[in-house]
């Protein structure tokens, strides 16, 4: 269960003036519904879908003990969000097979620490591309590709290698995957990667970690049905747009959440900053960040708000003698005290206080977050909230640097 609090912000009149503009949503959202097709979860996520994904993740959990994800942007985030959030600390690093995310670099370092453990362990792999064309994703593919082959013969090397993409007969990596007889994934058309989250795609990773999709879904279905919460966030960010904000500080007192804020980055960042417009969204982990980024939130110039996310019960908690508290309660006074410093100079946040760290409030808050920026496109006459043109120029300035 998640409770919001938008309250720090009151202005009445503000709300109504500004939220005239939602009543062209259902239109918006018919217009956009070729981008839209995680919009209707009981189809995306219905049983047959699911067991399908749980099927194949089985079949990974039996055959490595290393399951590299290769994949980059949208097309890995959500589910490392997920990962990180959902499983105990540092589980991921011992369990049987571990889950592992790489495409995201070009670091010489990363992948050569990756080959070498490849070397000790059974490995599947799995390469995600909508495009089929990202560099990143390509170049890790053929390193990777090159180890498959030397650890596994042909025929042992089909079973190991499996590629998400879009079916299609213009895509080069689909054509290769098909060439060489590997399992392909088909991305969905109407669906891009930061939406992912819920596809095969997304859930697949995530499932093989061992959580229970199941209960992300539902948490998603949940969103479905507060659309008006989802309103009211979108409402707050254009009324701070009115007010002068620029910086949406996305703050969470829990670790674990570290990547899903990187997530929602992402989401907000991709899909409205664009035609010299859009809030910029930063991610804060407090305490850590109150010693550093803390000291501009409260004094520095007032273009920032905050979107809080705490977790209420934690288990196992432990008691501090020095302070005759309890260590989440100590967490929690710190979230209370910090807010209000803020409140106290004009900092506006908005609250999202999930009762518990699990999957469904996940899924619930995934969701709710890809209906309320898709809203958010509305408000900021964004009619391009589902591309991203500013990352196909950097693609392609390098992909013809590199023909030189
Ligand atoms: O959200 C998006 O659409 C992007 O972040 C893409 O996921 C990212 O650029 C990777 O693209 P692709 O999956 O085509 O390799």
């Amino acid at each position: 269960m998640i409770k919001f609090d938008f309250v720090t912000y009151n202005k009445i009149e503000d709300y109504k003036k500004n939220g005239v503009k939602l009543k062209g949503v259902k239109e918006f959202f018919e217009k956009h519904k070729d981008m839209m097709g995680w919009y209707d979860i009981d189809n995306l996520c219905n049983d047959d879908k699911i067991f399908k994904i749980k099927e194949k993740a089985l079949y990974i959990k039996e055959n490595c003990d290393l399951f590299l994800v290769v994949g980059i942007g949208g097309s890995y985030m959500g589910s490392q969000a997920l990962i990180d959030a959902l499983n105990p600390y540092y589980k991921n690093e011992t369990q049987k097979p571990q889950v592992m995310f790489v495409g995201n670099s070009l670091s010489n370092d990363y992948i050569n620490y990756v080959l070498n453990l490849m070397d000790e362990k059974e490995v599947i792999i799995n390469v995600i591309s909508k495009s089929g064309n990202t560099l990143e994703i390509l170049t890790t593919y053929d390193i990777l590709l090159s180890k498959m082959k030397e650890k596994y013969k042909e025929d042992e090397l089909k079973q190991r290698v499996i590629i998400t993409t879009e079916v299609s007969i213009n895509n080069t990596l689909y054509k290769e995957a098909k060439e060489k007889e590997f399992d392909v994934i088909d991305t969905f058309k109407n669906i891009g990667g930061r939406f992912s989250v819920f596809t095969e795609s997304g859930l697949l990773p995530v499932c093989v970690s061992g959580i229970n999709i199941e209960n992300i879904i539902n948490g998603a279905k949940e969103a479905m049905q507060d659309i008006n919460n989802q309103a009211r966030y979108a409402l707050i960010r254009d009324i701070m747009i009115d007010n002068g904000k620029q910086i949406e500080a996305y703050t969470s007192y829990e670790p674990k959440l570290y990547y899903f804020l990187e997530w929602l980055k992402q989401l907000y960042a991709e899909s409205l900053g664009k035609n010299n417009k859009g809030i910029l969204p930063i991610s804060i982990i407090n305490t850590r960040d109150l010693h550093s980024m803390g000291q501009y939130i409260q004094e520095g110039p007032k273009i920032i708000f905050e979107t809080l996310f705490v977790i209420k019960n934690n288990r196992n908690n432990i008691y501090i003698e020095r302070y005759r508290k309890n260590l989440s309660e100590i967490n929690d006074i710190a979230y209370k005290a910090v807010s209000k410093a803020h409140y106290d100079d004009n900092i506006f946040s908005n609250l999202f206080e999930l009762d518990e760290l699990n999957e469904s409030n996940m899924g619930y808050l995934m969701q709710f977050f890809m209906v309320s920026v898709a809203m958010s496109g509305l408000l900021e006459d964004n009619e391009e909230v589902f591309t991203q043109n500013g990352v196909e120029k950097y693609k392609s300035i390098l992909n013809s640097m590199l023909k030189e």
